[in-house]
């Protein structure tokens, strides 16, 4: 259950920003990225998968991984910690920041979702940066650990790149901006299934608290954000969400 003192300071909050992690998804089935790789993945650390020197090195091996993470994607739902954001932002403007690259917000009916670390689906080149539109490869279990051949970009023939930020390079600064401007500028801060481990992103807590803000945060286990929570709802994203969306009343009485 989620406490009543929670419950009456979201109520009171005029400027709510949800800012989420993979710990949001997880329920959906996608993986964490500090959880265990699995299958022939589990060979790779996630950081030789996740930077620009691993794209350099063998371009094949990071596309393939990125194929196999978005392949999964596109075979999974959003969960109910989704729908629940959604139905609340139906009732009330909040700002969706997310650190994660599927699209489960979106599918569940969310709109304008700051994608801080990019998104999946929007692969790019890596010289002139055009956008590249192309059929995912669907991938099988027996594909784990596949190499796939990045597809080249139709303007210059240059490669193409996952359109995520990877370790080391910056955040697309509209993005960092927007996110920054709304951090600061909230009254209240949710934080979902992050583990607060990464920077600048693992700041937006920090920086609205700064400004005054309440920070709940809803994850399980302990994180960094502990520091600056007003309080922790140690639940899953998927209990917790449906819990406080229906205590602020906002689902259809259908
Ligand atoms: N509900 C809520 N929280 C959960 C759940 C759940 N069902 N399952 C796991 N968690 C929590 C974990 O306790 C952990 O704190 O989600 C967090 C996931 O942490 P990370 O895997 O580190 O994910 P995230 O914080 O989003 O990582 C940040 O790191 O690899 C990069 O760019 C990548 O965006 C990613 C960034």
């Amino acid at each position: 259950m989620i406490s009543e003192s929670i419950i009456k300071t979201i109520k009171k909050a005029r400027r709510i920003v949800v800012f989420s992690g993979a710990g949001m998804s997880a329920e959906s089935g996608v993986p964490t990225f500090r959880d265990d790789l699995t299958g022939l993945w589990q060979q790779y650390d996630p950081m030789q998968l996740t930077t620009p020197e691993a794209f350099a090195a063998d371009a094949a091996l990071v596309w393939g991984w990125y194929e196999w993470r978005r392949t999964r994607i596109l075979s999974v739902e959003p969960n109910p910690g989704h729908m629940a954001i959604a139905e609340w932002q139906k009732n009330y403007p909040l700002v969706v920041i997310t650190q994660n690259v599927d699209d489960l917000h979106e599918r569940a009916g969310s709109y304008n979702v700051i994608h801080i670390h990019g998104s999946i689906f929007s692969p790019r080149c890596i010289k002139c940066k055009s956008p590249h539109e192309f059929e995912s490869t669907y991938l099988q279990p027996q594909d784990s650990g596949r190499r796939i051949d990045p597809p080249l970009c139709t303007v210059c023939g240059h490669l193409v790149r996952p359109g995520v930020v990877w370790f080391g390079e910056p955040l697309y600064e509209p993005d960092l901006r927007a996110a920054i401007f709304s951090a600061e500028n909230c009254d209240l801060l949710l934080a979902i299934g992050t583990s607060g481990a990464v920077q600048p992103a693992a700041l937006i807590p920090q920086w609205a608290k700064e400004k005054g803000a309440v920070v709940v945060q809803i994850n399980p286990n302990p994180t960094p954000i502990d520091q600056v929570s007003d309080y922790n709802i140690r639940m899953t994203a998927a209990q917790a969400l449906p819990q406080i969306v229906e205590a602020l009343g906002f689902y259809d009485e259908a």
